[in-house]
């Protein structure tokens, strides 16, 4: 399909398969699916035009489609060459008439190209994952900037790139941090991250868990996530940090703790999932096991030093899907899972549509916030409102049948006030 206002897909005809994938995620979000139900009767996001920039998948579909029933006019493109689901791509341009960039695969000037694309819908409020669609249309669109009311961010990197930008002046309009809500990264981070980053190591290489050395570089919520998880399925755990507070979260949780150097002689797999820079660098590639594997499930691929794995290397093969086998000159072999991109999008579906319900709610009441509040925020990086974080509790308890209480007049009293002590 060619690239035009309607998008471009890898292939049309995988629409039917589209349209079953994003109806079994749709059942699994029952808090979106309120939230669309109001929006088709109420309309609240009449006229407005969105751009995201988001990994396009059967969850992201959902979302996409109820903007779309609150009025808007919805275009995406991938926030990741690797991520995108060709299905729901297909059935997002031919069965719902949601304009769609983003082919699994892609290359660098594709990706680019295809954020091009999105913006070219001239959006006036952008959602993103990781901050490229709006580093974009700062760098290449200033004339767009003038239509644009605010944005949303889905990802810790992301918000920490915002904030630089807002730091330097940079950010000429609002952005709804949207992983700053508690009912997002306390349970898409954590319990998401935590399985699908698991899912997506085991579809790339079938290994057994238990028993296994498993090396979690970075203890954040995504971190202790992947940590919990590998614990879970019976694997050896050990926690590389440098925040100490963290670190000594992971010590207190049970996980053995060593500087990176020192668990890189040990660990049989390494899930690297910081944030930053080179967190699995040549020198501890230079003394890791000879089998060692080797995952990213952070949002960029730079955490692994590629570009020195292939000049360690004499010789690289492709030996699975998502699997490839760098050869070193002593001898030692290191697999690489998904060319460093998020292993649980690349080689698995991302995180379970349970929890992208969450992550989405927050996304779809925030982008209505923004349209209708005419313009009011500063262009900083802001928290999603407390009473959007709070709804999307209440409902998705709510959806699951689960009750709790509420304080009575005497404790509210009780809490607010300070005369009464010992
Ligand atoms: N990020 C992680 N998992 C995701 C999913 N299933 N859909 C969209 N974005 C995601």
């Amino acid at each position: 399909m060619t690239n035009n206002s309607q998008g471009d897909v890898k292939d049309l005809s995988l629409a039917q398969e589209g349209v079953e994938h994003i109806q079994w995620a749709g059942k699994d979000m029952p808090v979106l699916n309120l939230i669309s139900e109001r929006f088709s009767k109420e309309r609240p996001l009449e006229g407005l035009r969105v751009s995201g920039c988001l990994h396009v998948t059967s969850e992201t579909a959902n979302l996409a489609i109820a903007l779309k029933a609150g009025g808007a006019a919805v275009a995406l493109c991938s926030s990741n060459p690797l991520s995108a689901q060709d299905d729901v791509a297909a059935a997002l341009v031919s069965r719902y008439g949601i304009p769609v960039y983003a082919i699994k695969g892609e290359d660098d000037d594709t990706y680019y190209s295809h954020i091009r694309a999105a913006l070219d819908h001239r959006p006036q409020v952008t959602m993103d994952d990781g901050a490229d669609l709006v580093a974009t249309i700062h760098r290449e669109g200033k004339d767009l900037l003038r239509d644009v009311i605010g944005g949303t961010e889905e990802t810790t990197t992301g918000v920490i790139r915002l904030r630089a930008m807002a730091r330097d002046g940079m950010l000429k309009y609002p952005i709804i941090a949207v992983n700053e809500a508690d009912t997002k990264h306390l349970f898409d981070n954590r319990y998401g991250t935590g399985q699908s980053t698991l899912d997506g190591i085991t579809r790339a290489t079938n290994i057994l868990w238990a028993g296994r050395k498993v090396v979690v570089i970075g203890y954040g919520w995504c971190g202790r996530g992947v940590a919990l998880r590998a614990r879970g399925m019976g694997a050896n755990v050990i926690v590389t940090e440098v925040n100490p507070v963290k670190a000594l979260e992971a010590v207190m949780e049970g996980f053995t703790v060593l500087p990176g150097l020192e668990a890189a002689k040990l660990g049989s797999v390494f899930i690297s999932v910081t944030g930053g820079l080179k967190a699995i660098d040549r020198e501890r590639m230079e003394v890791m096991p000879d089998g060692a594997i080797l995952a990213n499930s952070g949002h960029f691929n730079v955490e692994i030093d590629i570009p020195a794995l292939e000049e360690m290397a004499e010789t690289s093969r492709q030996v699975r899907p998502f699997v490839r086998e760098y050869c070193l000159e002593d001898g030692r072999k290191l697999y690489l899972l998904g060319e460093g991109r998020l292993i649980n999008l690349a080689a698995a579906e991302g995180h379970p549509s349970s929890v992208m319900d969450m992550s989405f709610a927050n996304q779809a009441l925030s982008v209505e916030r923004l349209w209708g509040g005419n313009g009011s925020l500063a262009p900083e990086v802001h928290p999603v409102p407390a009473e959007i974080d709070m709804e999307v509790g209440r409902l998705k308890l709510r959806s699951m049948g689960i009750a709790i209480d509420t304080l009575t007049q005497d404790q509210l009293r009780y809490v607010n006030s300070w005369e009464e002590g010992t």
